[in-house]
């Protein structure tokens, strides 16, 4: 939805009247002025960097976000250098992050724009909304930060800044919410500074109207915010659909021969495409070692048949979006060195697998201190 567009939407709806609105802006940015945090891409003009700095932070909080902003910047100081990365560099340089789609729909969108547009950055919202990985609250956060263009960004702190002082109980999941606080949002953005505007209510999201526990005893919206005086503060914003989550159960053999570990890398239309892993069972629950012994895939491995399970590390867990991923880990050794059939997969020395990107769950194992693998 164009911006323009949402103007229209707003028209059709109550909304605040214009006094209202300036006081909410007024007071949002006198806040601002007194808790500037410093951030490494604030007040930065380079739509590169900014992009960067947005598709990371969709997948980490800033704390986190800014080493991995760094290094990026360091490594590719412009979109060329991103564009001519290796894959693997990219996604090594990602690692820890997840949902690593959005890395690589990162490394595709810099090629676009180094070969493609001749490393001309869009400039305005639709094109920039054209970008692989770039939706409406990104294309708004790189168009008002770069270019001030007067689009508002709407986000989960804007959803739950809005809700609360304005008291909207409409689901932000629901078509209607979108709308609705999209129009609000771009009714209440001062068009004027629109970069600061947009950089304001998502700080003010982050640090002061937290989803636990904010700050409102210190709070300068207190006057007019609706949840405060209504006692809904822990009540909003409303979500109308729970996350069913799946939850899969993965076995990864660690088999060891000589000084050589077996991975393979994950090309399957799946979690994790492009990562490296441990060759994997997947089973319907948690297996005992014998029961992993009666698998298929075990059988059907003729290398694995003399080899022992030297020990077993786990289970560890993953958090995603839509899944739980519980991983158990056997350590398997093999007595002499790997038969061919084994090079179906990746021989791989044990001193380089630091250079392979991992899921989190195999960083996880990997970084256990008990772990007999010597990785230095
Ligand atoms: N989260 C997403 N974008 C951000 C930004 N520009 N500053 C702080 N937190 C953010």
């Amino acid at each position: 939805m164009s911006y323009q567009t949402r103007r229209l939407y707003f028209l059709a709806m109550s909304l605040p009247s214009s006094s209202t609105a300036r006081q909410f802006r007024q007071t949002l940015m006198d806040w601002y002025a007194q808790s500037h945090r410093p951030m490494p891409w604030k007040g930065i003009k380079n739509p590169y960097l900014i992009w960067l700095s947005e598709i990371i932070l969709q997948q980490t909080r800033v704390e986190q976000g800014w080493a991995y902003f760094e290094r990026f910047r360091e490594n590719f100081p412009t979109v060329k250098h991103l564009a001519e990365a290796e894959e693997d560099v990219v996604m090594k340089l990602w690692e820890g992050l997840g949902y690593y789609s959005r890395a690589r729909n990162l490394h595709a969108t810099a090629k676009y724009i180094a070969f493609d547009l001749k490393e001309e950055f869009p400039k305005t919202y639709e094109s920039l909304l054209r970008l692989k990985g770039v939706g409406p609250y990104t294309a708004a956060a790189i168009g008002s930060f770069a270019y001030d263009l007067p689009v508002a960004v709407v986000d989960g702190n804007v959803y739950r800044v809005l809700s609360r002082y304005f008291g909207i109980t409409t689901p932000i999941d629901s078509t209607l919410g979108k709308k609705e606080f999209a129009a609000l949002a771009q009714e209440l953005l001062d068009k004027n500074q629109a970069g600061r505007y947009n950089q304001a209510i998502i700080d003010f999201g982050a640090t002061q109207c937290k989803p636990k526990r904010p700050n409102c005893p210190q709070c300068p919206m207190q006057e007019g915010c609706v949840a405060y005086h209504d006692d809904q503060v822990n009540s909003l914003p409303i979500k109308s659909k729970k996350i069913k989550r799946k939850t899969r159960y993965f076995n990864y053999l660690v088999i060891n021969a000589a000084n050589q570990v077996l991975l393979q890398k994950r090309n399957q239309k799946d979690i994790w495409q492009n990562l490296y892993e441990f060759p994997l069972i997947e089973s319907e629950q948690l297996l005992q070692r014998s029961a992993l012994k009666e698998t298929k895939s075990w059988q059907e491995w003729s290398f694995l048949q003399s080899a022992g399970i030297t020990r077993q590390a786990g289970p560890f867990k993953q958090q995603l979006t839509h899944q739980t991923i519980i991983a158990n880990f056997w350590e398997i050794q093999l007595s002499s060195s790997l038969k061919p059939e084994a090079f179906a997969f990746l021989a791989v020395p044990r001193k380089s697998l630091r250079k392979y990107a991992f899921p989190r769950i195999i960083d996880l194992y990997l970084q256990d201190k008990s772990l007999y693998l010597e990785l230095l």
